[in-house]
C-alpha cells in the first residue's frame, strides 16, 4: 500500500501537555493549571509545571522530528500565554515563543500546523462563567485572529478547536476534566459556544485571509450490541452526543432534531441565537478527525458484556441518555482501556462521504497508549503500537481506495506527555520521555514510523 506524494504524514501535540514553563513570561493560568492543582483530580497529582519541558527544550525536539523525517507537526497555541487573561493586549514572550518554534519547524522542513484552542481556557475567563458564557465564543475568536495575525505569513493550516465533545461534556457535564462541572445546562450551553467560537475565529480568520482551516472532532464508530429497540435507540443516543451533535451544525447548519429533542429538558436551547448556525456552518477547508475507538451499545443494563455506563469516559451520563452502555465485542485493549478496532476509523472516514458534504478530511490524532518500559538494550520496543499505527493507516488506505478524500494522518503523540486526568501514567508518545532527566529515545513505533513517512508504504 502506498500513499501518493501529497499524503501529509505528521504529529500532534498540545502545549499544556508538553510545554511546562508554566508561569514564565507572564503566563496566566489556564483552567488546567488550577484543575491539576486541585487534590483528587489527576492521577498521582501530576500536573503540567514541566511536562517534558518542550518550552526550554523546543529547538532539540524539532531537531529529532526532522531527524525521524517529519514533514509536518500540529501544535497548540496556550492561551494564557499569549493572553494571560483572556483578553486584551497580547504579551510579547508568548507571541515570541511561537514565532521561534514555528521559524525553527520552517527550517527544519516541516510545515506548521496549528491548534488555537486544545484546552487551555484562561483561567479568569472561566471565573466569567467560562464556555457556558456566550462571551467567550468572542474572546476566542479575537484570540485567534491575534495569534493569526502573528504567525499566518509562515503557518498555512488552522484548526480552531479540538475536540469540543471533551471540552464541552467532560469537562462540564461528567467533570472529570477542567473545570470540574457536573452541570448538564451547563454542557450543553458550552456545546453551542464553542462552535459559535468556532465559527467567529473562522469569520475573523477569513478576514486575514486564511485559506486553510477548519476543526478537529474525536469521531466514533458507534453501533448497537443488536438489532432490539432498547440498543438501536442507546446507539442512537451516543451517536448523537459523541458525532451528530457536532458534525451536523458544523456541515450542515443545523442541530440533529432527535438530539434537540433529547435534551430540550435541559433548557439550553436558548442559547442558540439567530444567524449562529450560519457563522457555525461557514464553509471550512478541511475537518480533523481524531479517531481512537469503537463502541458497541446496548440499553439493557443486564447485558453479559457490560463494561460500564457508555459515556464518553465520563462518570455521569449524557445529559438525558441515561441507557446508553458500552459493551465489549472482543478486541484487545491499549494500556488505557480502549479497544483497538481499525475497521472502526474505516466505517467513521466512509460514513462522512455518504452522509455528509463533501470536505477534504485530515486525521488530526490517532494513536495508542501502552506500558512502555525502556530496555536494557537501551531501545524501548513497542511492537503493539507499531501494529496499532500500521492497522489503522491500512484502514486509511482502504478509505483512500473506497474515494474518501482523505489527505493526510498525524500520529498522537510524538512524544510521550501529560494524558489530562490520567497525569503521565499514560504514555502515548513514539519518543519515551524520561520524566526525571527528560532524556528522550524514539521507540521502535518511532523507528517504523520515520520508515512509513519516508517511503510511504506500508510494506516495510
Ligand atoms: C485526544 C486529545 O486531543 C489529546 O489531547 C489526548 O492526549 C489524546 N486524545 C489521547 O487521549
Amino acid at each position: 500500500m502506498i500513499f501518493s506524494d501529497d499524503f501529509v504524514f505528521g504529529g500532534a501535540t498540545a502545549a499544556y501537555q508538553i510545554e511546562g514553563a508554566a508561569t514564565e513570561g507572564g503566563r496566566g493560568k489556564s483552567i488546567w493549571d488550577v484543575f491539576s492543582h486541585t487534590e483528587g483530580r489527576v492521577v498521582n497529582g501530576d500536573t503540567g509545571d514541566v511536562a517534558i519541558d518542550h518550552y526550554h527544550r523546543f529547538k532539540d525536539d524539532v531537531a529529532l522530528m526532522a531527524e525521524l523525517g517529519f514533514k509536518a507537526y500540529r501544535y497548540s497555541v496556550s492561551w494564557p500565554r499569549i493572553q494571560p487573561d483572556g483578553t486584551g493586549k497580547a504579551l510579547e514572550a508568548g507571541l515570541d515563543f511561537y514565532s521561534r518554534l514555528t521559524d525553527e519547524l520552517l527550517g527544519a522542513g516541516i510545515d506548521p500546523w496549528i491548534t488555537l484552542y486544545h484546552w487551555d481556557l484562561p483561567q479568569a475567563l472561566q471565573d466569567a462563567g467560562g464556555w457556558p458564557n456566550r462571551d467567550t465564543a468572542q474572546r476566542f475568536a479575537d484570540f485567534s485572529a491575534i495569534v493569526h495575525e502573528h504567525l499566518g505569513d509562515r503557518v498555512k493550516h488552522w484548526i480552531t478547536l479540538n475536540e469540543p465533545f471533551v471540552s464541552s461534556f467532560v469537562g462540564y457535564a461528567a467533570g472529570r476534566h477542567a473545570p470540574g462541572l457536573r452541570d448538564p445546562q451547563a454542557a450543553l450551553k458550552s456545546v453551542h459556544h464553542l462552535l459559535l467560537g468556532h465559527g467567529l475565529a473562522l469569520q475573523a480568520l477569513r478576514a486575514q485571509n486564511v485559506a486553510d482551516i477548519g476543526i478537529t472532532l474525536n469521531l466514533y464508530s458507534v453501533q448497537a450490541a443488536s438489532d432490539s429497540a432498547v440498543d438501536t435507540d442507546a446507539a442512537r443516543r451516543v451517536d448523537g452526543f459523541q458525532n451528530r451533535l457536532f458534525l451536523d451544525p458544523v456541515l450542515k447548519g443545523r442541530y440533529p432534531q432527535d438530539m434537540l429533542h433529547d435534551t430540550a429538558e435541559f433548557g439550553w436551547l436558548p442559547a442558540v441565537q439567530e444567524g449562529d448556525l450560519e457563522l457555525i456552518s461557514a464553509p471550512i477547508d478541511l475537518l480533523g478527525v481524531n479517531y481512537y475507538t469503537k463502541y458497541l451499545i446496548t440499553g439493557d443494563p443486564e447485558h453479559p458484556d457490560l463494561v460500564g455506563e457508555r459515556t464518553g469516559q465520563l462518570d455521569s451520563p449524557y445529559p438525558g441518555a441515561a441507557h446508553a452502555r458500552e459493551v465489549r465485542h472482543g478486541k484487545p485493549l491499549t494500556d488505557i482501556g480502549w479497544e483497538i478496532d481499525p475497521d472502526g476509523l474505516h466505517d467513521v472516514l466512509t460514513r462522512l462521504k455518504r452522509e455528509y458534504p463533501a470536505v477534504p478530511l485530515v486525521i488530526t490524532e490517532n494513536g495508542a497508549a501502552f506500558d512502555d518500559e525502556l530496555s536494557e538494550d537501551g531501545a524501548v520496543h513497542d511492537q503493539r503500537r507499531v501494529d496499532y499505527v500500521r492497522e489503522h493507516l491500512a484502514a486509511c488506505a482502504r478509505a483512500i481506495e473506497d474515494g474518501v478524500p482523505l489527505k493526510g494522518y498525524f500520529l498522537w503523540s510524538v512524544f510521550d506527555n501529560f494524558e489530562w486526568a490520567e497525569g503521565y501514567a499514560k504514555r502515548f508518545g513514539a519518543v519515551h520521555v524520561d520524566y526525571q532527566t527528560q532524556v528522550r529515545t524514539p521507540k521502535d513505533s518511532a523507528l517504523w514510523y520515520s520508515r512509513t513517512m519516508r517511503s510511504r508504504s506500508l510494506d516495510q
